[in-house]
């Protein structure tokens, strides 16, 4: 039978599921059973799943959780995670409580100007082209008038629209450079709208459009969180010694791109949690945060930490373009209650909110990472995670935990211990 299909997504989702199980799985009954399975019983539910996106056949779980004890601007919250890494949310909720108490996190937007261009191509005098950009840029603000109407009420809309000459990168090539305030929408819809007019009402025949685009590197939508407290007050015993190790950590990170890049997906780890949590596209996010990371020519951590006068100072500067309506953030219900969670915040708050989810996720990491190693914290959670599947009673796990305290965790240790438990119930696994 062959694999190629036409038509499939004219089929409908059993349809589309059967001819999957048919080419893929042998008529494997038990294959159809797992697609199905997810299917979600609340039929207005699972409709407005499947119109997200074609040939839907199922949905995917991720585990939603929340890390409370959180203050931001001496105000609290508990931020909404999605995200199946086991210690994510635990580190959030660790490193949250411990800053509750010293004083919190300090968060400010520094900018929020987005980006989108008109690449166009253009053989002629330079001279001539900027004359003609000149003449038409009152033009290009009135005939975008109609899509910037709503965006204006709400203290958006284009802020700038430039002629760059980029011949030196590329033979020919110039681009109309534009400057937007997207409000609380992320914007990206509203953007390409308006490049895509601006485009039209440019063009002509010696002037070819090749596209017009939003950009995702937004380094001028940019936001700041730090925390900061003595030195002794980091930890409980060799503060001064682990505080230089925290420093030097990050020195390391932005002297060797190797740690950097793995520094930054910590970081990730709580950024993308909250970004998916409200409904924000994460792949905007990571390409521009990680576009931003190497800004400089060189690949760097996100954040930075201090020590000057016995004050420890950590910070972050990440740009986050965010939004808290349209989009997904309406649409999904998970994502509306996310925000809902968090105050119904504008876009800038949720941007001081997601800078500090980041900031909160790389100090758990480099504080275990200079301490007692990543692996500790870890292998808990993958302990509990093997217990789990080994589907140990409530007393079993709880010997279990006991026992693996200062072992080394493997999933055939656990499982060695498991057996031998089951077999000799409660006793400890060493007695032969
Ligand atoms: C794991 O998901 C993230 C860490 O590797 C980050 C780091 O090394 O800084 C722990």
């Amino acid at each position: 039978m062959s694999k190629n299909v036409n038509g499939f997504s004219k089929l409908n989702k059993l349809e589309k599921i059967d001819w999957l199980i048919a080419n893929f799985f042998k008529n494997d009954k038990k294959a159809k059973q797992v697609l199905m399975q997810y299917w979600n019983q609340n039929e207005i539910l699972q409709n407005l799943h499947d119109d997200f996106i074609e040939n839907t056949l199922t949905n995917f779980y991720l585990p939603y959780g929340v890390a409370p004890n959180f203050v931001i601007n001496g105000k609290s919250y508990t931020i909404p995670m999605v995200i199946e890494e086991s210690s994510v949310v635990a580190a959030a909720s660790l490193v949250a409580k411990f800053w509750s108490t010293r004083g919190g996190f300090k968060s400010n937007v520094i900018s929020t100007t987005k980006i989108g261009q008109v690449h166009f191509m253009y053989e002629g005098d330079k001279a001539a082209l900027e004359n003609y950009f000149n003449s038409k840029k009152e033009q290009f603000f009135e005939v975008t008038k109609a899509i910037t109407k709503n965006m204006r009420k709400r203290g958006g809309g284009i802020l700038d629209i430039e002629l760059s000459d980029k011949t030196v990168e590329l033979d020919n090539y110039y681009q109309l450079h534009v400057s937007f305030e997207t409000a609380d929408s992320m914007g990206a819809n509203f953007i390409n709208s308006c490049l895509e007019v601006i485009a039209k009402e440019f063009e002509k025949e010696d002037i070819q459009i090749v596209m017009s685009i939003l950009s995702n590197y937004v380094p001028e939508c940019l936001v700041h969180a730090e925390v900061s407290c003595n030195v002794e007050d980091l930890y409980a015993e060799n503060s001064v010694v682990l505080a230089q190790k925290f420093v030097q950590a990050i020195q390391i990170a932005n002297a060797e791109p190797h740690r950097a890049v793995t520094h930054n997906k910590g970081i990730m780890n709580g950024v993308d949690a909250v970004v998916i949590a409200t409904g924000n596209d994460f792949r905007a996010i990571e390409a521009g945060v990680h576009a931003f990371a190497a800004r400089s020519g060189k690949y760097k951590s996100l954040t930075n930490a201090s020590i000057e006068n016995g004050i420890f100072k950590f910070w972050i500067d990440i740009p986050l373009a965010l939004g808290t309506v349209g989009g997904l953030t309406s649409l999904h219900p998970l994502s509306k209650l996310s925000l809902q969670l968090l105050g119904n915040p504008s876009a800038t708050a949720l941007m001081e909110i997601i800078a500090v989810a980041g900031l909160a996720q790389n100090f758990a990491a480099l504080r275990a990472l200079t301490t007692a190693g990543i692996q500790k914290g870890h292998m808990k959670m993958h302990l509990t995670n093997i217990i789990k599947q080994l589907g140990a009673s409530n007393k079993e796990k709880e010997f279990l935990i006991d026992y693996f305290e200062n072992k080394t965790i493997t999933h055939n240790a656990v499982v060695e211990a498991y057996d031998k438990l089951a077999s000799a119930p409660l006793s400890h696994p060493d007695d032969e």
